[in-house]
């Protein structure tokens, strides 16, 4: 598998890990209220990030070259920076809005950086 793909898969289960956990710690204590950090967590951390894994996997000739490493770090510092930010926002934090704000368009430079390996000439 190729490194870019190994990367995605490791913080992909980190964030599935720190998903479920946020999810256990709402169904326990029976407040919901994080719940969009816990969906966006788990469908862009967990969800999304194993997909571009599994594409890179199924195409090696993608996966080279420093696009699709700096794709992976674009991206995954987005969610980084949007996810505590959305937790903490949905808990009442309003001052933290900008940086929901910021890391979410972090996370669409990293889908734009996707889109241009995807549409890139096969070599
Ligand atoms: C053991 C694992 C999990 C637990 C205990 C859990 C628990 C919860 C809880 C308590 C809520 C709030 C429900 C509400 O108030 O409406 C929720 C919402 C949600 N969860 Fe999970 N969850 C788990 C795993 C996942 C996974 C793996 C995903 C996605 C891949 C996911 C996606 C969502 C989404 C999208 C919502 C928001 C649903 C809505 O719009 O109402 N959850 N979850
Ligand atoms: C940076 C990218 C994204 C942004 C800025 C974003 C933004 C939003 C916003 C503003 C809402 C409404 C929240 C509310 O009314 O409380 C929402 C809800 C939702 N989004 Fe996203 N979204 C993003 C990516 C995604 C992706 C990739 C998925 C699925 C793979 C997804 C699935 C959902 C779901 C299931 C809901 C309903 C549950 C919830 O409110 O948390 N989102 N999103």
């Amino acid at each position: 598998m190729p490194q870019v793909s190994q990367l995605f898969f490791k913080t992909a289960t980190v964030f599935f890990l720190l998903g479920i956990i946020m999810g256990l710690h709402m169904g326990i204590s029976g407040d919901h209220s994080a719940f969009p950090a816990h969906a966006h967590l788990n469908l862009l951390g967990w969800v999304s990030s194993a997909i571009f894994g599994i594409y890179y996997a199924l195409n090696p000739a993608k996966a080279a070259g420093r696009l699709p490493i700096i794709q992976f770090a674009v991206y995954t510092v987005g969610i980084i920076v949007m996810i505590p930010a959305l937790y903490f926002l949905s808990l009442g934090n309003t001052a933290l809005e900008p940086f929901v704000g910021i890391g979410s368009f972090i996370v669409f430079a990293g889908v734009l950086l996707f889109a241009a390996v995807v549409f890139s000439k096969q070599t």
